[in-house]
C-alpha cells in the first residue's frame, strides 16, 4: 500500500509558517509524506490568514479549486487552518461544504487525533476552541532531522493590544507566553540537529512573559545567547510601546543577537497613531530608533506602514513620509488599510476611496526604493557575514560570471545573492549553514549580489565587537 500524502498551502504571516511546518511534523507519525501538489494530495490543509481582506480572499478562492478536485477525488480529505478558520467557525460549513475539518488558530496542535476521528463523523469537524494553550511541547520537533539551517521557535501567542485595524487580537486570542525552559529545551534540540539560526515568534514578542510574569523578553535572549552551537537568533515583531532599555541594551552586549529590528510604526502622525491605539507618539518611535542606533550604530530598522487608515487627512499622510525620511528604514511592508470583521476601525467614518489608497501605497514604495537603493549601495565593496542556506535560483549578474550560485543572509538580513568561482563538486566551504565571507560588488532592488571571498569561512560567530554592526565591514 501507498503512504498518503500531504499538501500544505501557507498564507500570511511567519507565525503560520511556523504552524504550518508544526502540522506537517504531526503527520509524519500517522505514515503521510509530503506531496509535490495538491492535485496529487490525499490531504490538503489551507492554513489561512485573515489580516487583509485579500488574504482572506486568497483563502476562499484556493478553496474554490479544491472544491473541484474534491468534486473528482471525493476521499481527498481538506482541512481549513488559522485564523479564516478560526473567525468563521461553523459559517465555513455553508460557505465552503466541501471542507473536512475547521481548524482554529489554538486547535493546530490537534490535527493529528482529529483526522484520526474523522471517519467517524458526519459532516465537517469544527474545532476553533480558543482556552488558554497548555505550554506546547513539540514532541515531534526534538531529534527533528533538518536540512534547514534556520527555525522558527514560537514563545507566545495571541495579542493583548487590540489596534483599531487589527483583527489578530480576535483570531488569535489573548497573550499566552511558553515558558523558558521549554523554549530552550527546544532550542537546543534544533542546534544539536545542526540548527545555526532561530528567529523567536510572538505577535508581539518584546512583551513575552511579562502577563505571567515568568521573565522578561531580554532576560529569555540572555538565556538563548547562551544555548551552544547557536549562532545566531532573530525575533519578531516588536511593538514599540514595548521596547524596553533592557531589551535595547541587549543589541550591545549579546553577541548572537543578529542587529535587525522589525519595529512596525504603521503611521507617522500622532492623531492618526492615537485612533489607531497604538499607544505612542511620533515622538517616542523616534526616540526608541535614536536609542537602537546608539546601542548598536548599524542596527538595520525595518517597519510595516498602513495608508488610508480612516480620517488619515493628507497632511497625516506626509507625516508618515516625512517620519520614513527621518528614520531610513531598511525596508518597509506597506498596505492599503482594510475593513476586517469585529475591529472598532470599521466603524469609524471617513473612509478613504481605494484610488487614494493606491497613491499613497505607491508614493510609499517609491520613497523606500530609494531609501533601501542608498543602503545597499553604501554596501558596496563590504564584506558580509553570511549565513547560507542554500543554491540561489537567480542566474549570475553577468555572463563571465561561472561556478556555484549561494544565497544566504547577512546578519541584517539583507538577502546575498553570491558566487562561488573556485568551487569543486567535493567542496563543503559553503554548504548550507556555513558562515562564509562574500564581498559585495552590486546592489540589486531587493538584494545584493557578491563574491565568495577566501579564506572564506568564520570559526566562530563574530566577537561581540563586530556584531553589533549590521553591514560593517570585517576584517579581511
Ligand atoms: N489593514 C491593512 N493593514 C493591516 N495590518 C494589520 N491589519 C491591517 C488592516 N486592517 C498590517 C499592519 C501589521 C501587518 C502585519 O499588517 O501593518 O503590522
Ligand atoms: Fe495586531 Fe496591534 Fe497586536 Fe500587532 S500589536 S498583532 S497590529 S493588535
Amino acid at each position: 500500500m501507498y503512504p498518503k500524502s500531504f499538501f500544505i498551502h501557507t498564507i500570511g504571516c511567519q507565525m503560520n509558517v511556523s504552524d504550518s511546518e508544526r502540522m506537517a511534523r504531526s503527520l509524519t507519525p500517522l505514515g503521510y509524506v509530503p506531496a509535490v501538489s495538491a492535485d496529487q494530495a490525499d490531504l490538503v490543509v489551507v492554513n489561512t490568514c485573515s489580516v487583509r481582506a485579500k488574504a482572506e480572499q486568497k483563502a476562499f478562492s484556493l478553496l474554490g479549486q479544491l472544491a473541484v478536485i474534491k468534486a473528482r477525488r471525493p476521499e481527498m480529505v481538506v482541512v481549513v487552518a488559522g485564523c479564516v478558520a478560526q473567525q468563521e467557525g461553523e459559517r465555513l460549513r455553508q460557505r465552503a461544504p466541501h471542507v473536512d475539518l475547521i481548524l482554529g488558530t489554538r486547535a493546530i496542535q490537534r490535527l493529528g487525533p482529529l483526522l484520526q476521528r474523522l471517519p467517524a463523523h458526519s459532516g465537517p469537524l469544527v474545532d476553533v476552541e480558543m482556552g488558554d494553550l497548555p505550554d506546547e511541547t513539540d514532541g515531534a520537533r526534538l531529534g527533528e532531522s533538518n536540512d534547514g539551517v534556520s527555525r522558527f521557535v514560537t514563545i507566545m501567542r495571541g495579542c493583548d493590544n487590540f489596534c483599531a485595524y487589527c483583527v489578530v487580537p480576535y483570531v488569535r486570542g489573548r497573550e499566552v507566553s511558553r515558558s523558558p525552559e521549554a523554549i530552550l529545551h527546544e532550542i537546543r534540540g534544533l542546534c544539536d540537529a545542526g540548527v545555526r539560526e532561530v528567529t523567536l515568534l510572538g505577535q508581539n514578542v518584546n512583551s513575552y512573559g511579562a502577563k505571567e510574569g515568568i521573565c522578561s523578553f531580554a532576560q529569555l535572549l540572555r538565556h538563548v545567547n547562551a544555548v551552544e552551537g547557536l549562532a545566531r537568533i532573530r525575533f519578531t515583531t516588536s511593538h514599540p510601546k514595548d521596547l524596553t532599555p533592557e531589551l535595547i541594551d541587549c543589541f550591545a552586549t549579546l553577541e548572537k543577537l543578529c542587529p535587525h529590528i522589525h519595529l512596525p510604526v504603521q503611521s507617522g502622525s500622532n492623531p492618526i497613531l492615537a485612533r489607531m491605539n497604538r499607544n505612542y507618539t511620533r515622538e517616542h518611535y523616534l526616540d526608541k530608533v535614536a536609542k537602537l542606533r546608539n546601542s548598536c550604530r548599524q542596527i538595520a530598522i525595518t517597519s510595516d506602514i498602513i495608508v488610508g487608515f480612516p480620517g488619515e487627512r493628507r497632511a497625516d499622510f506626509e507625516a508618515t513620509l516625512d517620519l520614513m525620511q527621518q528614520v531610513e528604514f531598511d525596508s518597509v511592508f506597506a498596505f492599503m488599510y482594510s475593513d476586517r470583521p469585529n475591529t472598532p476601525a470599521r466603524l469609524l467614518s471617513d473612509k478613504l476611496p481605494e484610488r487614494e489608497k493606491r497613491e499613497r501605497l505607491h508614493a510609499v514604495l517609491e520613497l523606500q526604493e530609494r531609501v533601501t537603493a542608498a543602503k545597499h549601495q553604501a554596501l558596496l565593496g563590504s564584506v558580509q557575514e553570511v549565513l547560507t542556506d542554500g543554491f540561489s535560483k537567480r542566474p549570475a549578474a553577468a555572463a563571465e560570471d561561472s561556478g556555484e550560485q549561494w544565497t544566504g543572509r547577512t546578519r541584517g538580513n539583507k538577502i546575498v545573492h553570491f558566487i562561488d568561482a573556485g568551487s569543486r563538486a567535493d567542496d563543503t566551504a559553503n554548504r548550507p549553514g556555513r558562515m562564509v565571507r562574500v564581498r559585495i560588488e552590486r546592489a540589486l532592488a531587493h538584494s545584493l549580489w557578491g563574491r565568495l571571498e577566501r579564506p572564506h569561512a568564520f570559526g566562530s560567530p563574530l566577537k561581540r565587537g563586530d556584531s553589533c554592526c549590521a553591514e560593517s565591514t570585517l576584517p579581511d
